[in-house]
């Protein structure tokens, strides 16, 4: 149950000033009947609410697949103008609250999870879940095979502890895939480095369960289908114990 004020400026029809105008202005109907109270309780899941007999579509939560682009910032809002925010290419999106789940640089593709469930974010990126994250890269030189056991033992970038050992299948001379469980900030450029490598292309391929749809080019998202939501929910539940 939720506030009919609350409800209807979650479901991005205005502020909650706004939203309590045209309940006042008696233009919000629920379930039949009008209702001029903001404090009048909806049942999410069984009240129809309208206004000006239009139908509100609420959803207490959304989940979308990104496939990011180059150029835009893993951010809700950006200060520095100019910038486009990964939650600005969501454009079926209802509701305000939406987030990326982690961030990639702004020079990096690849899987973004969308979404307002805070719970499941915090679950999929708290360091102690070690959730995989893989990356397809490409070099500006050879990445030898002593190189690349290197680092997945672990390196040191600088921070206070070593990197956690992480995976490398290389495909070609100048690129691999990569297997992270940390999501430290430039971590695989950081790790690269290490061993004079620069890298010019990443993208995220997987996070966890969930592999980036190949039908999605960048800038490209669409809905997290019932079994991706599940599969991460429950994945999220039993990793890292
Ligand atoms: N590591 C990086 O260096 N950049 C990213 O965007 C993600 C992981």
């Amino acid at each position: 149950m939720i506030r009919l004020d609350k409800y209807l400026s979650e479901a991005g029809k205005g502020t909650r000033t706004e939203v309590k105008k045209l309940i006042s202005g008696g233009r919000v109907w629920v379930s039949g009947s009008q209702v001029k109270d903001p404090a009048y309780k909806i049942d999410e899941d069984n009240d129809q609410v309208t206004i000006d007999g239009e139908d509100v579509r609420y959803l207490a939560m959304e989940y979308y697949m990104l496939n990011k682009p180059k150029g835009v910032v893993s951010a809700t809002r950006d200060s520095r103008k100019g910038n486009v925010c990964v939650t600005d290419l969501i454009h079926e999106r209802i509701r305000k609250d939406l987030f990326p789940v982690g961030r990639l640089d702004k020079d990096t593709e690849g899987l973004l999870i969308i979404t307002n469930d805070g719970e499941l974010a915090h679950r999929l990126l708290s360091p102690k879940k070690h959730v995989d994250k893989t990356y397809y890269a490409e070099l500006d030189k050879r990445l030898t095979g002593e190189a690349a056991s290197r680092l997945m033992e672990g390196v040191d970038i600088g921070d206070e502890k070593p990197t956690l050992p992480c995976v490398i299948s290389r495909l070609s001379d100048t690129t691999c895939f990569i297997t992270i469980r940390e999501g430290r900030y430039h971590e695989i450029k950081r790790m690269f480095k290490t061993e004079g490598l620069h890298v010019e292309e990443l993208r995220r391929i997987s996070m966890g369960p969930l592999a980036l749809d190949p039908s999605l080019g960048p800038g490209e998202y669409r809905p997290l289908t019932e079994e991706e939501i599940s599969m991460l929910k429950d994945f999220d539940r039993t990793d890292g114990e």
